[in-house]
């Protein structure tokens, strides 16, 4: 070892290092500073050596920092104790401070024992991760904004629907009385394509209703989250037939609106999904609220899906994806299981009181 430490290229290679390699003795004395250590730190190696590891450091952090010098007065400590990664401070001879991480090696040797630390300047990592962090921000800032915008826009095209098409279709339902009114009573025929046009104006008018509250869940605005999910479950079962188990128990107080919008929404598309793709005969959903959190399980006894089928990507399938992402920007999680011929079930988990300013579901 002491062979291996004096010889001459070893030490050039330490001193070329392009990482600061600084070596204490066991009072925590500076006894090595490379060169890349003098660059770092804005010391000669001559001011360097024979000062106190503390010099290094910034006051606020140094009892931490002797732990590695009363590990050197351990006697049962390894030859190679090195403490890889742990993030500390320096302190630059102008004051500043850098962030580190830090790894240590323990030489024995017959003048003594020593701690060599193995240093990297982290400086340029750091402002990597708060850039990446602030993007990763940005995006969840955007994905909210998307899905405001997605909300808006549903309400929109709902109101169109129904004060635009919906007044045409009531102005048809009268010039069409008025026509009825001026034909002669024999004119059977006549009359009867009128009847006909009246109930494809009825149906046109149902469906309309029935576009325009998909696309915005009145029910939700007007009678709340468990009389809009009733609502829901109501219409699937009996427009498919689908024998339906549904439970609802969230008490009087209304969920903010992402909250039940998200609900609304996922119940929404779990219930399409199982006509699409399930060819179930049995549904049960929960709707629940705990002291802290919302808790939605729908499950069916259909057909299932391979893990395969349910990693296509959007645009393929949108449903399942759109659903997590809604669920995570309230902080919540969701989670499928399912298997081939196992039926389809999905749990979802939403906060109460979700993170500050989430998308506004209006
Ligand atoms: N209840 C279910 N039973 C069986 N398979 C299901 C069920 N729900 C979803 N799947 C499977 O998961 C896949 C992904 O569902 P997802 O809702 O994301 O997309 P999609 O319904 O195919 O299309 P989109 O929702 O975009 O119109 C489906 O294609 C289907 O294979
Ligand atoms: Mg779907």
């Amino acid at each position: 070892m002491k062979r291996l430490l004096s010889s001459p290229p070893l030490l050039d290679i330490i001193q070329s290092a392009a990482e600061p390699i600084i070596t204490i003795d066991e009072h925590q004395r500076i006894v090595m500073f490379n060169a890349a250590a003098e660059r770092a730190f804005l010391y000669s190696a001559e001011q360097a050596i024979g000062a106190d590891l503390d010099t290094l450091i910034p006051a606020r952090f140094r009892v931490a920092h002797t732990e590695p010098a009363s590990h050197v007065e351990d006697p049962g400590i390894s030859s190679r104790q090195a403490g890889l990664g742990i993030p500390l401070r320096g302190l630059r001879s102008n004051g500043e401070e850098f962030p580190v991480e830090a790894s240590t090696a323990q030489i024995r040797t017959k003048t003594g024992v020593f701690l060599s630390i193995f240093l990297r300047d982290v400086t340029e990592r750091r402002r990597v991760d708060q850039a990446l962090r602030a993007s990763r921000d940005g995006l969840t800032r955007l994905s909210n904004a998307l899905l405001h915008v997605r909300e808006q826009e549903k309400r929109h095209i709902a109101q169109e629907l129904h004060d635009d098409l919906g007044q045409t279709l009531t102005a048809l339902t009268m010039e069409l009385s008025h026509l009825e009114a001026d034909l002669s009573p024999d004119d059977a025929n006549l009359r009867a394509h009128v009847r006909a046009m009246r109930r494809l104006i009825k149906e046109t008018f149902a469906s309309l209703r029935r576009i325009a509250s998909d696309l915005r869940p009145v029910m939700l605005d007007d009678l709340g989250l468990a009389a809009a999910v009733e609502w829901l479950v109501a219409n699937f079962v009996s427009i498919y037939g689908i024998d339906t188990e549904a439970r609802i128990e969230i008490g009087e107080e209304e969920p903010c609106r992402p909250v039940a919008t998200t609900l609304f929404r996922i119940v929404q598309e779990a219930l399409t999904n199982i006509v699409k793709h399930a060819r179930a005969s049995k549904v049960s959903l929960r709707l629940c609220r705990t002291e802290s959190q919302f808790e939605l399980t729908i499950q069916d006894n259909g057909v299932g899906a391979a893990p395969e089928r349910l990693a296509k990507k959007p645009p393929l399938s949108l449903g399942l994806q759109a659903m997590r992402e809604r669920v995570q920007l309230l902080d919540g999680d969701i989670a499928i299981s399912t298997r081939e011929k196992g039926g389809f079930r999905l749990d979802a988990h939403i906060p109460v009181q979700p993170p500050e300013s989430p998308w506004e579901a209006s």
